[in-house]
Order: structure tokens, then C-alpha cells, then sequence
């Protein structure tokens, strides 16, 4: 706003005066300008806002990070606003005298996230005309190569126009290259908030600037549209003879200008000759560290099998693919990132529960922190099936057991005993422990199978809290929630 000379001459005044001194210039500029208007520094009329509202739904972070950019802008626009996850948004606390913008990712087959479901549920027992007089705006984060694209987003439009909210635009579905048409869709939503309320604005005020939490990584290697190449460095089979699985530990080499971070995965193109029409990519979690396995990434990748009709073993496609493959071989890959998994602050404690092949990302937390000698302390509880030829990366462990980059491993191996033993019967043994640990703000982090290992595991930890701190299953079913809604328990389950 001021010219470069003005400005000059500003910094000299302030650099030369004292802080009574400011104080009373403060005074003194009030007394120039009258009295103060919040919206003289946004060039908005001063026409009464209402509050505005942003609402997220997310599995990876994405959505999240879009609202956080939206919140920004929105503010700097010179409204109230909040961004809150839709977890454990209920129709009825909805204030329709607010302006409500909704950004949805989809997921599994066309469905909402699955911190999202309990709200869509709601959505679909309110009442017609439930939500009359709430002014609303959509974006839908997806992936057109799925056969539901922005599936929930569009849900989630039909039932808010069902309910009797107007939308003030036309909901926008997003692709895969999001980040690179995320900031026009922020800088329109608050053009057309300002039309709504009958307001003005210029792009420039509201031009929206990332935040620092959330970096999103656009263009090549980042999305399945731009992917980068990679040479298959190392690939073993982990588990030993006797068993009944096959866990590729994947090596790929690459030269290219990428960035990932501790949390994110790979997604893998699959050749032509090998999709069977199928392009949609399949994603693993990284199981290196960018800091200590420089230019690498790794995969650790579990041979999917079936039973075909005909009585013969079927194999997934991409797992199949993958575990065909040999040192030299070149493969198509990209970054997804995951801004919902990060690794913790080095001074935080962490405890890690991945069983079967959720143990990749916590491979890559401990190589991290151990890289970036993290005064933080680290608990892992693993399982599988047999602990002499399912226990994944077990010398590795044993070696950052030694070091002392890893604090504390509990093991799970179901059919080891004539009783079958999870992951979650080891949590439950420990449970004061981790409650100690929760206490002393410890982050825990759950990665695996969605069913039934990570719904067992948040259930086992309810259970914990409500015994260990004499809750109601209600009240220790909140605890749990609180931990999610303040990233205090990360999961990445698929
Ligand atoms: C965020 C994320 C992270 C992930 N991380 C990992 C990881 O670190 N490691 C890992 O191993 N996986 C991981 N996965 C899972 C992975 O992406 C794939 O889903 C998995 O490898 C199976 O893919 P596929 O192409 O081999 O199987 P697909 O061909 O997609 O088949 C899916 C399943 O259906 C079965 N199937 C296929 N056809 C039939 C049929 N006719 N009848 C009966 N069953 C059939 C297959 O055996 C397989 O179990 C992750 C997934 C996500 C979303
Ligand atoms: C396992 C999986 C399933 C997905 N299914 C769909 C889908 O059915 N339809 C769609 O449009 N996008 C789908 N996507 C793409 C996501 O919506 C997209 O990656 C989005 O940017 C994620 O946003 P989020 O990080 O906020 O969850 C899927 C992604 C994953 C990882």
C-alpha cells in the first residue's frame, strides 16, 4: 500500500522511536483516520459480514490444506472465520445465518472419507428444508481415473439443496492436479462471498497465500498425470519359507527432482501390457527416510491373492506386477502426499501400531528420527502371523532396539499360540503405559488394514481410556475423537 519511498521512511521513524512513543503514534493515527474500520485494510465496503464457515472432509490432508488456504483468504477478506472437520458435525449445528463452504475428498469407491461418514449419515435423516437460509459453496477433491469421481462432493451438494441451502456458486470438482487450480476456485469463492453480501473486491486483496503447514507439491512426479521414472535397486521376498505370504521389500533408485517426507506414499503406474484396461494407480506407504536413504525410495509391498472360481490362486494386479519385478528393471512412479501422517516434532514421543505390511511408514519415521538424532521417544507395536518368518525387517528392529532409536517393540504374532493374539490384545495388555504415554503428549499413529485391524484397534483404545481413566464408553469414545481432531491419533489405514 505505501510506495517504496514511504515506506523507507516509515521503517526509519519506527526504528528511531520508542515504544511509548509508538503507542502514542497509534493514538495519533486513530485521531488522522476517525474511527477504525477493520475494513479499511481489505478495501471492502464496511457492509456488515457474516461469519463464514469451512468445512473439511479428508482422508490424506488435502482437503484440509485447501481449507487452510480458503480460511486465509477468506479472512484476509475481512470475514470471521473457522475451519473445523466435518467428524463430528451434526445438520442441526449448522447456522444458517453463516456462509458455509464444504471441501470433500472421496474415497474407497465414490465414498466420503470415513471420519466423514457419521456426518453423511446425518445429512441424509435431516429433514427437507432443515437447512433453509445457509448460503453454501462445494469443492470436491478426486480423482477422474476412479469410476465415482468426486462421488461424495456431489452427495454432499444434492443433500445441502435438499435440505434448503443455496448455493452461491457452482460446486467445483477437482482432479488430481488440484494444487495448480486451487488458488483461481479460492480467489472466486471469495468473490463471489463479497457479491453475495452484496460487498466489493479486487482479485489481488484476496489472492491467497499457501500455508506454511501445508505444502502442496504440484506438477511433475506428484500426481498420476506426470509421473517419473525409477530403477528397481533391490527386491527381496521378507518372509521365510514356512509362510503363507509374500512381502516384497522394493527398492527403487531415481534421479529426478522429487521431494517426499516421512508419511507419504508411492502411487505406481501400472505398464499398458499389465493394467488389463485398469488405470488406476495403487498406492503403497514409503518405508524409507528421505534423510538417511537419499535418492531412494522403498515399498514394502504384500502379494495380493485370491481364490479364483475354478479353485486356482488369482493374484492382484499391481502387487502381482511389482513382485515380478528385478533389480535394473524401470518402473513408473509418483508422490501422493499424505499431509495427515506426518511425522511428529523430534522432542515428541510416538507410538506406532502396524501390523503386516502398516509397518512400512514407521520404517521410515525410525530411520528419520534416528538421521535427525530425535530426543523423542518410540514405542512400536507389530504383528503378523508367525513370528519366525512373518517378523518384517525384524534384524532392522532389533538393531534400532539396540541403539536405542527404538525405545520399546511389542509383538503380535497371532498363530504362534493356540489362542489368537493382535496387535490390539498387546495395546490392551499395555494399557497404563500408553496412557502414560498419551498423558505425557505422546502421538499415536495406526497404519494397515481398514478392516477389521485399524476399527479393532481404535475400539481397543476407547476401551483403555474409558478403564484407565474411569470414563463412560461415551466420554472415552470423545477422548479418542479429541486425540483425532487435535492430530494426536494419525491413521492411515486402507
Ligand atoms: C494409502 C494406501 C497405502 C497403501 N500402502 C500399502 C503398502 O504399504 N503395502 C501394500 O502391500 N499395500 C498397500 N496398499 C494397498 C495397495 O494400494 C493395493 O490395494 C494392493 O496392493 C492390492 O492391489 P492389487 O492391484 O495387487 O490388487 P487388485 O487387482 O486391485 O485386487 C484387489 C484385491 O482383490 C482381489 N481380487 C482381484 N480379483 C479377484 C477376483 N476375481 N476374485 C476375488 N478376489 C479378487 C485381489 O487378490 C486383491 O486382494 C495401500 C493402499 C492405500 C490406499
Ligand atoms: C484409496 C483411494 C480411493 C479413492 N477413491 C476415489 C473415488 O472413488 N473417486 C474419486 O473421485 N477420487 C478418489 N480418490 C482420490 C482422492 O479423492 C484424492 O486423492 C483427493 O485429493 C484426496 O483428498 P484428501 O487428502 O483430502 O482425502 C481415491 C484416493 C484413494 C487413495
Amino acid at each position: 500500500m505505501l510506495i517504496k519511498n514511504q515506506q523507507k521512511l516509515l521503517e526509519q521513524l519506527l526504528g528511531s522511536v520508542s515504544h511509548e512513543q509508538k503507542i502514542w503514534l497509534a493514538g495519533y493515527m486513530q485521531g488522522q483516520i476517525g474511527d477504525f474500520d477493520a475494513n479499511v485494510s481489505t478495501g471492502i465496503s464496511s457492509i456488515e459480514k457474516p461469519p463464514a464457515m469451512i468445512y473439511f472432509a479428508t482422508e490424506t490432508g488435502n482437503s484440509k490444506g485447501l481449507s487452510l488456504q480458503m480460511m486465509k483468504a477468506i479472512k484476509a477478506a475481512g470475514y470471521k472465520v473457522k475451519t473445523s472437520a466435518v467428524s463430528r458435525l451434526k445438520v442441526k449445528d449448522i447456522n444458517p445465518d453463516t456462509i458455509a463452504i464444504f471441501i470433500v475428498s472421496t474415497h474407497g469407491e465414490g465414498d466420503p472419507p470415513e471420519s466423514a461418514l457419521p456426518f453423511f449419515e446425518d445429512l441424509q435423516n435431516a429433514s427437507d428444508g432443515q437447512l433453509s437460509g445457509l448460503n453454501y459453496a462445494v469443492a470436491g477433491l478426486g480423482d477422474s481415473s476412479y469410476e465415482i469421481f468426486c462421488g461424495a462432493a456431489v452427495r454432499l451438494d444434492k443433500e445441502l439443496q435438499r435440505l434448503g441451502a443455496k448455493p452461491f456458486q457452482a460446486p467445483l470438482l477437482f482432479d488430481v492436479d488440484y494444487a495448480s487450480h486451487a488458488p483461481a476456485w479460492v480467489d472466486q469463492t471469495v468473490k463471489s462471498t463479497n457479491e453475495l453480501i452484496g460487498a466489493n473486491t479486487s482479485s489481488a486483496e484476496t489472492a491467497p497465500s499457501p500455508d506454511e503447514e501445508f505444502i502442496v507439491r504440484a506438477g511433475k512426479g506428484y500426481t498420476r498425470l506426470e509421473p517419473v521414472k525409477g530403477t528397481i535397486k533391490h527386491i527381496v521376498n521378507l518372509n521365510d519359507v514356512d509362510s503363507t505370504k509374500q512381502t516384497f521389500h522394493i527398492e527403487i533408485e531415481y534421479e529426478e527432482d522429487i521431494v517426499y517426507t516421512c508419511g507419504d506414499a508411492v502411487g505406481i503406474i501400472l505398464p499398458s501390457e499389465q493394467n488389463n484396461g485398469d488405470n488406476t494407480p495403487r498406492l503403497y506407504s514409503i518405508s524409507s527416510s528421505p534423510s538417511y536413504h537419499e535418492n531412494e525410495i522403498h515399498l514394502t509391498v504384500a502379494l495380493a491373492t485370491h481364490k479364483n472360481e475354478d479353485g486356482s490362486t488369482g493374484y492382484g494386479i499391481c502387487s502381482k506386477y511389482l513382485a515380478g519385478l528385478q533389480e535394473g528393471d524401470e518402473i513408473e512412479f509418483y508422490i501422493h502426499q499424505n499431509q495427515n501422517f506426518n511425522l511428529a516434532p523430534d522432542d515428541k514421543d510416538i507410538i506406532m501400531i502396524g501390523p503386516g505390511t502398516g509397518i512400512a511408514p514407521f520404517r521410515s519415521f525410525i530411520y528419520e528420527r534416528s538421521e535427525r538424532g530425535a530426543s523423542g521417544r518410540n514405542w512400536l507395536f507389530f504383528g503378523d502371523q508367525h513370528m519366525h518368518c512373518d517378523f518384517l525387517y525384524q534384524t532392522e528392529w532389533q538393531e534400532h532396539l539396540a541403539t536405542e532409536t527404538l525405545h520399546k517393540i511389542d509383538l503380535a504374532f497371532s498363530r504362534d499360540q493356540s489362542h489368537k493374539v493382535y496387535v490390539q490384545d498387546r495395546l490392551r495388555e499395555k494399557a497404563k503405559d500408553v496412557v502414560e504415554w498419551i498423558d505425557n503428549g505422546a502421538i499415536l499413529y495406526l497404519c494397515g488394514a481398514r478392516d477389521p485391524m485399524s476399527k479393532d484397534v481404535s475400539q481397543t483404545l476407547v476401551d483403555i481410556f474409558a478403564e484407565q481413566k474411569s470414563l463412560s464408553a461415551e466420554e472415552a469414545a470423545d477422548f479418542v475423537a479429541d486425540l483425532e481432531e487435535n492430530d494426536r491419533y494419525l491413521k492411515d489405514v486402507y
